[in-house]
């Protein structure tokens, strides 16, 4: 008798084993599922831009990215303030100034001035010198 009611508690024991193996294997493919197709609206998500390798030396605003091109040396930023993510379209006395708070960073996006705490993004650009472009992925 012992035997009997010892081997049906090893064998609900086993169930709820088995079964809480295939509940936990069916919520990681669940999650993990999540998780790629998070990947894949994030990817979609990122702006692919094409600007013009400006031709003068300076300051240029295109939207989300400023370039700052010295005589061979291209400095490519995020226009995108650090702080609560205004649009920095303007220079003043050799200073990119955000118009929301005056946050101010040098030329080449370095924090002057806050309440911004870091500086100007920096997004990867690959130049394109056929087509005279900058691709900029951001
Ligand atoms: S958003 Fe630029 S300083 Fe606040």
């Amino acid at each position: 008798m012992k035997s009997i009611l010892t081997e049906k508690l090893l064998s609900r024991k086993n169930f709820i084993q088995l079964a809480l193996i295939l509940v936990t294997s069916y919520l990681l493919r669940f999650w993990y599922q999540i998780i790629q197709d998070k990947k894949l609206v994030l990817q979609s998500l990122r702006q692919k831009l094409r600007i013009k390798i400006p031709t003068y030396p300076g300051i240029s605003f295109h939207e989300a990215i400023i370039i700052h091109k010295q005589e061979s040396r291209l400095t490519v930023m995020s226009s995108k303030c650090p702080h609560l993510g205004c649009q920095i379209n303007k220079e003043e006395n050799q200073e990119l100034v955000c118009p929301c708070h005056g946050s101010r960073f040098s030329l080449d996006g370095e924090l002057r001035k806050g309440p911004a705490q870091d500086n100007l993004a920096r997004p990867t650009y690959r130049l394109d010198t056929k087509a005279g472009e900058i691709h900029v992925e951001i």
